[in-house]
């Protein structure tokens, strides 16, 4: 058995030179900034020219992308490719007129295939849209009051978009992958945007398929249920090899929609040898973990929003 944990690779936050617009303004509300022809389940119909919105392709092992300023930094982060084994491309979708406060993050997703990897470093990518919060990142935890994740997904077989995720079909194609929400935290403040240096990984899976992809601790059993807005989470814990803890909420249905206040699953980990309040949280994260398919999958993430509240 094979116990999983996120480590993300180093980013190198690049100001991209390419004339990308900003993030498209899918809010939470799931409205889309008035504009009723955007279809985001279909982003390549959205990029005529001379459209607000565009399309780049980025198939790079790791940086951050940050085409416009904004909430989220994307990255492939490729970071457990060692021979140039597999392939993947992220196609992110901007809108030109969204402002520097959109809170949504752009349309995004993600085609990749990999070999199976070695059982001890089975994870080959962790491509994701980062919270780039930059007053309130890191917060400590007694300051913080929410945090809210909206998050829509699909994952299908090939290199096009589903728009209804087959779990049987992902099974049996031998997919081993997650979708999570991946967080560090820290005693450090500085640490804490870390993801080696923390001390603390907690992890959000609200979807996992194939046996290789397993929560650390998986074998000691679940040590804590949370229900959120409809959603049960089995909490799993234990060290990885970087002897950072590792916090492992696994919702206990694939959850392609959801929308709630995920704070309750860090704020309550201090019973169980986690963070406390006066640690801090600097990193967080929503993506797909990808370990190996030997054909192509896709992920996409027609809707993502993420938010911090704090009590100050
Ligand atoms: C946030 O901080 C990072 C790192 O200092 C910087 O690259 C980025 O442009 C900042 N983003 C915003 C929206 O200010
Ligand atoms: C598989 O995915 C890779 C990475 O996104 C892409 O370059 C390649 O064209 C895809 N292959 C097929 C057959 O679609
Ligand atoms: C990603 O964008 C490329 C064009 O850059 C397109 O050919 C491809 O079909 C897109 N992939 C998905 C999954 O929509
Ligand atoms: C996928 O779902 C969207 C939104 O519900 C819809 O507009 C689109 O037509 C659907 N696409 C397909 C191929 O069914
Ligand atoms: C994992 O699943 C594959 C096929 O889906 C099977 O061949 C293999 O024996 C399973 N491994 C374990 C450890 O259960
Ligand atoms: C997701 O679906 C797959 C295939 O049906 C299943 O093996 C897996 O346990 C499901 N994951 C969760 C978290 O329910
Ligand atoms: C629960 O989810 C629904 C939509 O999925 C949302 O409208 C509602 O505000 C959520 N409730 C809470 C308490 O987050
Ligand atoms: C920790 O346990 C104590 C005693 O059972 C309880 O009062 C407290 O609310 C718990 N704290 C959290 C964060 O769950």
């Amino acid at each position: 058995m094979i116990f999983l944990t996120l480590l993300s690779a180093a980013l190198f936050a690049f100001p991209v030179a390419v004339t990308v617009g900003v993030y498209i303004g899918i809010e939470h509300q799931r409205v889309f900034n008035g504009d009723s022809h955007f279809s985001p389940w279909n982003p390549g119909s959205n990029t005529d020219p001379g459209s607000r919105y565009s399309l780049e392709t980025y198939c790079q092992k790791a940086y951050g992308i940050e085409p416009f300023p904004g909430r989220y930094i994307f990255n492939p982060n490729q970071w457990g490719v060692k021979n140039n084994e597999g392939e993947l491309c992220m196609n992110i979708t901007t809108d030109k007129t969204a402002t520097k406060d959109s809170t949504a993050a752009g349309v995004f997703s993600v085609t990749y295939n990999y070999p199976p990897g070695p059982p001890e470093e089975p994870v080959h990518a962790f491509p994701n849209a980062k919270l780039q919060m930059n007053d309130t990142l890191p917060v400590q935890l007694s300051n913080m009051e929410t945090l809210i994740l909206d998050a829509v997904w699909t994952y299908g077989l090939g290199s096009v978009i589903v728009n209804d995720t087959d779990s049987a079909s992902l099974t049996e194609a031998g997919l081993n992958a997650n979708v999570a929400v991946d967080m560090f935290l820290a005693s450090d403040k500085q640490k804490s945007t870390s993801t080696t240096d923390s001390d603390y990984e907690v992890m959000v899976w609200l979807g996992r398929w194939g046996n290789a992809t397993q929560p650390i601790g998986i074998l000691d059993g679940s040590k804590d249920t949370h229900e959120i807005n409809g959603t049960v989470f089995d909490l799993y814990y234990g060290a990885n090899g970087l002897g950072q803890r590792v916090f492992t909420w696994v919702a206990d249905t694939n959850t392609t929609n959801f929308y709630g206040d995920i704070s309750p699953l860090v704020q309550r980990l201090g019973n169980s040898t986690g963070p406390v309040p006066v640690d801090y949280m600097g990193y967080a994260a929503f993506g797909t973990e990808a370990l190996y398919s030997v054909q192509n999958v896709t992920f996409f993430v027609p809707e993502l929003f993420m938010d911090i509240t704090t009590v100050e």
